[in-house]
């Protein structure tokens, strides 16, 4: 018997990759984010937001790599909007032990109202999201990493930059975060340079589909050519969780890092994103992480208020943005 095929989930909205909400849901999460955001000023950041749009929701997160940024702000992020929030760490659940995502996917469905996934390989993400009867986030995938770039998002509106037409550009490794950029430039019409090693490109499928969407993206071999009067400067660490630290990798991504005659190729009001962990001295000069055009620390507490609105538009409780 095809265990499987009996249980076919209905219809619910995952948030496997930015493409799953669209340009449109995008816009309105960032902008119920901004609004929840002041809305909430001085807050204890514990306490809930006045409407408690999710109080009584669990969200059930499942880690098999590490996090610090994303554990914390999606428990936060409960917390705010009224909810709760619980781990299942791989080494601790019977996930780890070899229970299959179906049955997993199954029970949790029963337990808790939305499931976050961290892990290796996304198509274990697809397959959780398959079988699950509620939502499920991608928490970082080795595909992509959509959460993360709602909030790089937010953070680069917040900063009064426009998405359409901006110029960002790229250094380093074609990674999964990069793959979430190009996704989201298709949707909210911005350009992508990139500027990687022969063999460290992104994922050729995102740049087909964004693309289609009216979004330029080009890759260099030269970093100065990709930062010429680039609005948004972007890296990320040269080795990802999962890879190995290979000597010529790091070897071909010294051209790459982000330091001030990077900066200085980029128009005067540019700003500088990671979505952290750095690796300051590698991928990105000590300067540009500490100088004034850097946004990390805006971008790493805007998690919480991305998480947010991913949340409620996953639950259907996103309410559209005039
Ligand atoms: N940026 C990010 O996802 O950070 P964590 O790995 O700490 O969650
Ligand atoms: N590209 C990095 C992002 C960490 C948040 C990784 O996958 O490890």
């Amino acid at each position: 018997m095809d265990r499987e095929a009996l249980d076919l989930a209905p219809a619910v909205r995952n948030f496997l990759d930015l493409s799953d909400a669209g340009g449109n849901a995008l816009a309105a999460m960032i902008g119920d984010a901004i609004d929840r955001k002041a809305a909430r000023e001085g807050r204890p950041k514990g306490s809930p937001d006045d409407d408690a749009p999710l109080a009584g929701h669990v969200l059930g997160m499942i880690f098999e790599k590490a996090s610090t940024r994303t554990r914390v702000s999606f428990d936060i992020a409960m917390r705010q909007l009224g909810g709760s929030a619980l781990i299942l760490d791989s080494g601790t659940s019977q996930l780890g032990r070899g229970e299959s995502i179906a049955d997993t996917a199954r029970v949790l469905s029963r337990m808790v109202d939305t499931i976050m996934i961290r892990t290796d390989d996304h198509a274990k993400a697809e397959k959780l999201a398959h079988h699950a009867h509620v939502p499920v986030i991608n928490g970082l995938t080795d595909r992509s990493h959509p959460c993360q770039i709602v909030a790089d998002l937010l953070t680069l509106v917040e900063h009064g930059k426009a998405l359409p037409g901006l110029d960002v550009a790229w250094f380093g490794d074609g990674n999964n975060v990069l793959n979430s950029v190009i996704e989201a430039a298709g949707l909210m019409k911005f350009n992508v340079r990139v500027a990687c090693p022969i063999g460290y490109e992104p994922d050729q499928s995102f740049i087909e589909t964004a693309r289609t969407g009216d979004a330029q993206i080009e890759v260099f071999r030269d970093a100065r050519t990709a930062a010429a009067d680039a609005d948004v400067l972007i890296t990320d660490t040269w080795v990802s969780m999962g890879q190995d630290h290979a000597d010529d990798k790091i070897r071909a991504m010294q051209p790459y890092r982000v330091d001030g005659s990077i900066v200085a190729a980029a128009k005067n009001d540019a700003v500088f994103l990671h979505c952290l962990p750095a690796h300051v001295g590698d991928e990105v000069s000590e300067d540009v992480f500490e100088g004034p055009q850097s946004l990390v620390f805006d971008e790493a507490e805007n998690r919480i208020h991305a998480q947010k609105s991913i949340l409620l538009w996953s639950l259907g409780k996103l309410v559209p943005h005039s």
